[in-house]
């Protein structure tokens, strides 16, 4: 059965769901979208009369409800501004809707609440796109953990590193506000909170953090990388500056974007070093499961290279993963991000590898077999995971996660969010109590 699908948040990331509906005729169909942007809702509309499909019918964001009652919706993507997820995620769910959201599911408490509440009202299903669970090496982590190759789990130490290319992004736009975000441990740090939850069977219960803004905003003029101008769009002294996105010559950026200013004032391209951060970039994570096992988490979100390591140590042993995604940022590679790089779109097939080793007590390290880099968005892993939210694969490992997952994840970060402000371990209970019957 073909079930129809409509979009709320018409920016970078809805073309990827836009596209895999279209990949999918036999069970899914597109059917309206959204915006605050009635320029950026365009856009989409000319992308697919120029990938030969018909436009759809377009809604004012304010008329979200309208939309779905008279568009026959059976599933709404929410793919907005993060702040946003949960009053689209309970207009749709009280319209009879199920909902596939973007993660963050929110950037709050009470908007989790409000889900959380309305899910059980509804009996309507909420689906979160944690897109990682679906890449094969991290499935392949998760069928060892699972499996038991390390036996019981004692400990996991995991870092993360955004290279100054990718995680610079989160400093021009929106992302760069806590309100709107929820900073970089709810918006970025839920992916692996996630991964850990669902790698480990297991839920968050304490959380302590530290972390600050160390290297862009402000303290670009302290460590030799300010310019100054505000946005790069029509400043002469961002041309060299290898920090800058240069939304104009970039026929996508620009459409998306800079022609779609007038509609509500959204900047694209600020100096990820003007002021007005008021998010972390350096944030340190010590977190105890309710299964008793301990993270100790790092994320860094201006590296000379991306990727990540995770060790687990288990009662059998133990297990390594190395992830180098992009060894370095090259002054070159800096220039593509003038044309080519927009984060969580761009099929980035750099210098990189993946190692997977098992640890036993007593023997040689077991190199696990990893199976081929996939193209396409993060690895392969949206489209496995969009097969599965749009009906057309089973899930037989679970890797699709609910409101529930998305609550879990986003708590880690929220508890450490309040840790930030009162320094003091935070009992994730005390946020929202996800034992309460209805969740
Ligand atoms: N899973 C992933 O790997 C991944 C990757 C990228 C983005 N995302 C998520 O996707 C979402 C969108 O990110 P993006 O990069 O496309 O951002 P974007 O800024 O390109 O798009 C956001 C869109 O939301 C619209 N918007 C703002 N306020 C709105 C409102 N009140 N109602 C409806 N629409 C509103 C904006 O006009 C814009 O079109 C975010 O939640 C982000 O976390 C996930």
């Amino acid at each position: 059965m073909t079930r129809r699908f409509a979009l709320v948040g018409t920016g970078a990331r809805a073309e990827m769901f836009v596209r895999a509906i279209a990949d999918h005729p036999g069970t899914a169909e597109l059917v309206a979208l959204s915006d605050t942007s009635p320029h950026r809702i365009r856009v989409h509309n000319d992308w697919l009369r120029a990938a030969g499909r018909s436009p759809v019918p377009a809604y004012p964001a304010a008329g979200l409800a309208t939309m779905l009652a008279r568009e026959r919706v059976d599933e709404l993507i929410v793919t907005s501004v993060d702040d946003t997820h949960a009053g689209h995620i309970v207009t749709a769910l009280e319209a009879g809707c199920d909902v596939i959201t973007e993660k963050p599911m929110t950037v709050d408490a009470e908007g989790c609440r409000r889900i959380l509440d309305a899910r059980a009202r509804t009996g309507k299903r909420v689906s979160v796109a944690f897109n990682y669970r679906f890449n094969p090496v991290h499935e392949q982590v998760r069928r060892l953990l699972a499996g038991g190759a390390v036996g019981e789990i004692g400990s996991v130490h995991f870092e993360w590193l955004l290279d100054v290319r990718h995680g610079a992004d989160y400093f021009r736009r929106w992302h760069r506000d806590k309100a709107h975000s929820g900073g970089l441990l709810v918006h970025k740090a839920g992916h692996h909170f996630d991964l850990v939850n669902w790698w480990l069977g297991a839920a968050p219960a304490e959380v302590y953090a530290s972390s600050r803004l160390f290297f862009y905003g402000e303290n670009g003029r302290r460590h030799g990388y300010a310019r100054d101008y505000e946005r790069v769009h029509d400043s002469p002294a961002a041309d060299d500056d290898p920090f800058a996105l240069h939304l104009a010559g970039n026929p996508r950026l620009r459409a998306l974007y800079l022609d779609a200013e007038a509609d509500d004032g959204y900047v694209r391209d600020r100096n990820v070093f003007a002021p007005g951060v008021s998010i972390e970039d350096d944030m340190a994570v010590l977190v105890r499961y309710d299964t008793g096992a301990t993270m100790t988490y790092h994320l860094t979100a201006y590296a000379p290279w991306e990727g990540y390591r995770l060790m687990v140590n288990g009662s059998r042993g133990r297990l390594e993963l190395e992830v180098v995604e992009n060894d370095h940022v090259s002054p070159a590679a800096a220039g593509e991000l003038k044309g080519a790089a927009v984060h969580g779109v761009t099929a980035n097939p750099e210098r990189g590898h993946a190692r997977l080793t098992v640890h036993p007590f007593w023997e040689p390290p077991r190199e696990i077999p990893l199976p081929a880099r996939e193209r396409g968005g993060h690895g392969g892993a949206d489209a496995r995971m969009t097969a599965v939210l749009l009906g057309a694969q089973t899930d037989p490992m679970h890797r699709s996660a609910t409101a529930r997952d998305g609550a879990l994840a986003l708590l880690t970060g929220l508890a450490a969010n309040r840790c930030l402000q009162t320094g003091a371990p935070v009992r994730v209970a005390d946020l929202l109590d996800l034992s309460r019957p209805e969740t």
